[in-house]
């Protein structure tokens, strides 16, 4: 299939793996783009622009297909170490950067000049509109649905996705409850030029993440998921389990009184020890309404090759055959 997405990262399929704290090391990144995808390194996951480094050598030693890295914009006193990750991501020879979070402005024209192509991911249509006018060459529109920050709009992808395609020139893909050729038809219709994937691809073989990680979103619904740290205007989705539902409690408790501070002890650190030690419950972590779609494990090339041969049956038989 042909996007204008295939078409500007090179790649064959018109798919994305999402940048994901704690998933997106090299292993997964060279898996998703081994199968023609477009997979991503997670750069702030890596303590140092050394460590993403030596993360970017890795990769390149496990496939010679387009990757990307992910460069995550927070709101935080103590900043990363942004340029120099922007230095390691050029000096590894990188093609392509997701930003997300706050506007990558301050890195853009590096980028630009090392002929990198840069797609911001965003929540609404006039961060978009921002991300076009500042040069990024695409975007990637994050649903209501989607696994970790949406946004604080809560609009989901069947008004979001038709409303950025009537304003961006931009190409853009779909994101936030993508699974699989269903998905990718849909996303194409409502005028993506393809899909980005978080939480459906820690449900991978590849994935480098704890056993009990795939097995608890193969067990999930799409009815578990919660929304945590609304109050402060900083909305994560999130899988429930108990100690999910204290905080919403502390919430609730502490109304509009309260501060990060608060609940740092039930958040901070969290995410390690599931992804990767496979503690359950120890807190939040981050996941779509997707994992109510999530039935099993597949490796990422079968995920890919099954759910490109599904949407071009979808196009080519039960769409083509409805108006013939
Ligand atoms: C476990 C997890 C960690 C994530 N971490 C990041 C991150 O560090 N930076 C980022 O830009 N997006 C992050 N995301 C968002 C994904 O890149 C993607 O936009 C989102 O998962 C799409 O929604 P979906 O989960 O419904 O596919 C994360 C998502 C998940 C599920």
């Amino acid at each position: 299939m042909k996007t204008r997405i295939t078409e500007l990262f090179g790649i064959q399929h018109p798919i994305i793996q999402g940048g994901m704290h704690y998933v997106g090391f090299a292993e997964m990144a060279a898996a998703v783009s081994n199968a023609g995808g477009l997979g991503i390194i997670t750069g702030l996951t890596q303590k140092s622009a050394a460590d993403l480094a030596n993360e970017i050598a890795r990769c390149k030693d496990m496939t010679d297909k387009p990757f990307g890295v992910n460069l995550t914009f927070l709101p935080v006193v103590n900043q990363p170490d942004y340029q120099g990750m922007v230095k390691a991501i050029i000096e590894g020879g990188v093609k392509v950067v997701e930003t997300a979070g706050n506007n990558p402005q301050s890195v853009l024209p590096y980028l630009k000049d090392a002929g990198i192509k840069v797609i911001h991911k965003c929540t609404s249509v006039r961060h978009s509109l921002k991300a076009q006018a500042i040069g990024c060459d695409a975007v990637s529109v994050d649903g209501f649905e989607c696994g970790g920050h949406p946004g604080e709009d809560d609009v989901p992808n069947f008004i979001l996705l038709p409303r950025a395609a009537d304003e961006l020139e931009i190409p853009f893909v779909a994101s936030g409850g993508m699974a699989d050729g269903r998905s990718l038809v849909a996303a194409l219709s409502l005028g993506a030029e393809g899909m980005n994937m978080g939480t459906r691809f820690i449900a991978t073989k590849e994935a480098p993440v704890h056993d009990n990680v795939k097995q608890a979103l193969v067990a999930a619904s799409e009815l578990d998921t919660r929304l945590v740290m609304r109050p402060l205007r900083n909305t994560e989705r999130v899988m429930t389990n108990k100690a999910v539902e204290r905080l919403l409690e502390k919430e609730r408790t502490l109304g509009r009184d309260i501060k990060f501070e608060d609940i740092a002890p039930e958040v901070a650190g969290v995410v390690p020890r599931f992804l990767q030690d496979g503690e359950w419950a120890v807190g939040p972590w981050r996941c779509g309404m997707v994992a109510g779609l999530i039935h099993d494990i597949p490796t990422c090339k079968e995920l890919i090759d099954r759910s490109m041969a599904e949407a071009e049956g979808i196009i080519r038989q039960r769409l083509a055959g409805l108006i013939s």
